[in-house]
């Protein structure tokens, strides 16, 4: 027995170092000097020794781009998923802090870190004017506002501010700038454009090295760029003429011969590649009947090969489902259609099994080569290794701090002050009313869009859709009307007074702000842009009976020549977002009016479209236009 056990001791030491062997040897397999994760290594070699490891199953995957509100830790695990997104108002609540944002993102992020490979997800969200999804960030004015400014430096700056309140939240990727040329108001989405000149719109896409920093000279064109963890990844969107559809229909038809289509839509796509924009997502619309997202000689023939864009390319949500009419009739066909067109990455957002199966058994089938799928992973490979995802995949909570900034903010107001255009300023040029005097006896201020945040910031404003009332942090333009005016001036606020009310009670004047309320996309396609009821009649209500500047917040050019003559100054607002103070700045000669119309303001929707250039252009304000004034000292 002694003598058994004494063995067995003996035996003990042996098997013990076989184990500790053993351990070490996975240990050291585990700990393998693998390429592709060490960042000293150029950024090629690094895709190809990753893309090299792959299954099938992990490039579709990487391919997949999912919404929030179907993703968690074990799916991201599952399925290999490449990215999420945050859709419109997909958000964790309204009013959400920044840390739990950061919190959401690093939870998925530590599921896809647990796959074999360790491919860290790339998370994206639509920040189109500042982070506007996320509660006490700074909203922007909309792009119509920052193309009426004609000033690419300050949106340059513009887009550095939203970079940094992005990274706030954790989130490393904007679906942003939309460099569509809107050459139709009617069209819902048409504050999502600078201007109906692609001139504008080109110099408008110095907000991409705002976003993602500049890129270094001599570097190669077409390269994607990142300038690092305080910038953000770009989308140029919607590639290519989802501004020129028949009548402004969204998602439509845009009818125009390959020289226009060049000529318009094109040329900002050119600058962005330029820049380096990392991202291109394809639009809904069709060029001359074909839809864009199964454009093959559009995407791959002339973005890729033509245009040498080295980025990836990512489809509009539901995108390839949209190729049919109606969508999703037939996914298979949508599937060989959409990928095979040449997109890389599909933003599903939601049914991804039957996208990942449909996808696997067609390139078992040979329907899709496996050539493409290796372009498409080593595209989206390339960006993730471009913006250091791989050495940075989860976020802290050390940039919080940017949200909703007061140094933000007051760029904002800035940006806000220079958008504004003044298109009527009195009867005549030496009978001005504004700048208005600061020391009035009785103001009066009027309108639906007067002391309203959610009105003033328009659509894309914590939901999709945008939303009247008390949405976030900012200041009204009732609010920044009152911080602006002599300490003895009274200021009255009455939304829709009566006619009989005005009249009687002896104001000095009266400024009325009224508009459109928010909406984005479809929702805001409109056939006959007329300001919705009761702002026509707080107009006409106001303006009968005192002197009245009115203050249009709109997102383009809506019906106005029945009401022109009764109005003595008329602003154009657009949608300047949070900071409601920029606007005061200007009303009262703080600063002077600059902005100019970066659209053709029509008299008759009948005009429509008409644009800077055309042969029968009769505008009742022309692109371009908007008077000035100069700045009063101690007014
Ligand atoms: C819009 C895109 C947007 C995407 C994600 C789509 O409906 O067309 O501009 O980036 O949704 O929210
Ligand atoms: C999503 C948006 C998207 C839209 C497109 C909405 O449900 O939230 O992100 O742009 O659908 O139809």
């Amino acid at each position: 027995m002694k003598a058994m056990l004494r063995r067995k001791m003996a035996e003990a030491p042996a098997v013990f170092i076989g184990i500790l062997v053993l351990c070490c040897w996975i240990a050291v397999a585990n700990a393998e000097y693998k390429i592709y994760q060490d960042p000293k290594q150029p950024i090629s070699k690094r895709v190809k020794d990753l893309l090299g490891r792959m299954t099938l199953e992990e490039k579709i995957g990487q391919m997949t781009q999912i919404d929030r509100l179907v993703a968690s830790a074990e799916v991201m695990e599952k399925y290999y998923i490449g990215s999420i997104l945050s859709g419109g108002g997909s958000i964790p609540s309204p009013t959400a802090s920044p840390e739990t944002w950061v919190d959401m993102v690093n939870g998925y992020q530590k599921g896809s870190l647990s796959t074999r490979l360790k491919i860290p997800m790339l998370y994206g969200i639509d920040a189109v004017h500042g982070h506007n999804a996320v509660y006490r960030a700074t909203i922007f004015p909309h792009n119509v506002g920052l193309g009426a400014t004609r000033d690419p430096e300050l949106v340059k700056r513009i887009g550095a501010a939203t970079a940094l309140e992005v990274r706030a939240t954790g989130i490393p990727y904007a679906f942003a700038p939309c460099i569509a040329v809107c050459r139709d108001p009617r069209w819902g989405r048409c504050y999502e454009s600078y201007s109906e000149d692609p001139k504008v719109v080109r110099a408008m896409t110095e907000i991409i090295p705002g976003l993602q920093g500049d890129i270094p000279a001599n570097s190669r064109k077409g390269v994607p760029f990142l300038a690092g963890q305080q910038k953000v990844l770009a989308t140029a969107k919607h590639y290519v003429g989802d501004g020129g559809t028949t009548k402004g229909i969204n998602e439509n038809n845009t009818l125009a011969s390959r020289h226009d289509l060049l000529r318009i839509h094109m040329p900002a796509y050119h600058d962005s590649i330029i820049k380096g924009v990392g991202t291109i997502m394809i639009s809904y619309s069709s060029w001359n009947g074909v839809k864009m997202h199964a454009n093959r000689d559009l995407i791959t023939g002339f973005l890729k090969n033509t245009l040498r864009f080295r980025g990836f390319v990512i489809s509009d949500w539901q995108g390839l489902d949209r190729i049919t009419s109606p969508p999703h009739a037939n996914y298979t066909y949508s599937i060989i259609a959409g990928v095979g067109a040449g997109i890389d990455m599909i933003m599903i957002p939601y049914n991804y099994t039957e996208f990942i199966d449909g996808l696997t058994s067609l390139v078992k089938n040979n329907f899709i080569p496996m050539s493409r799928i290796d372009d498409a992973v080593k595209r989206i490979l390339r960006v993730k290794f471009t913006i250091g995802l791989f050495e940075h995949p989860l976020a802290d909570y050390s940039m919080t701090k940017y949200l909703g900034s007061q140094e933000h903010r007051e760029l904002a107001r800035e940006a806000v002050r220079k958008s504004l255009v003044l298109l009527k300023n009195g009867e005549s040029a030496n009978k001005p009313l504004i700048p208005l005097p600061k020391k009035a006896s009785k103001i009066l201020v009027a309108g639906t869009h007067a002391d309203n945040i959610g009105n003033q910031c328009g659509g894309w404003t914590i939901q999709w859709q945008g939303q009247p009332g008390n949405v976030t942090v900012g200041t009204t333009i009732l609010t920044a009307i009152r911080n602006t005016v002599h300490p003895e001036t009274k200021i009255v606020f009455n939304e829709n007074p009566d006619p009989g009310y005005v009249k009687s009670n002896d104001y000095s004047y009266a400024i009325v702000v009224v508009g459109e309320p928010p909406y984005s996309e479809t929702f805001g396609d409109s056939t006959n842009l007329t300001i919705p009821d009761p702002g026509p009649s707080i107009i006409t209500n106001v303006c009968a009976s005192v002197k009245c500047v009115v203050v249009l917040i709109t997102g383009r050019p809506v019906a106005i020549q029945p009401y022109l003559t009764q109005i003595d100054a008329l602003v154009a607002a657009w949608l300047p977002g949070t900071e409601g103070q920029g606007v005061a700045d200007v009303l009262f000669g703080d600063y002077g009016f600059t902005g100019k119309l970066p659209r053709t303001w029509f008299k008759t929707v009948d005009q429509l479209p008409m644009n800077v250039g055309d042969q029968h252009y009769d505008p009742l304000f022309p692109f371009g236009y908007g008077l000035t004034t100069v700045p009063v000292r101690g007014n």
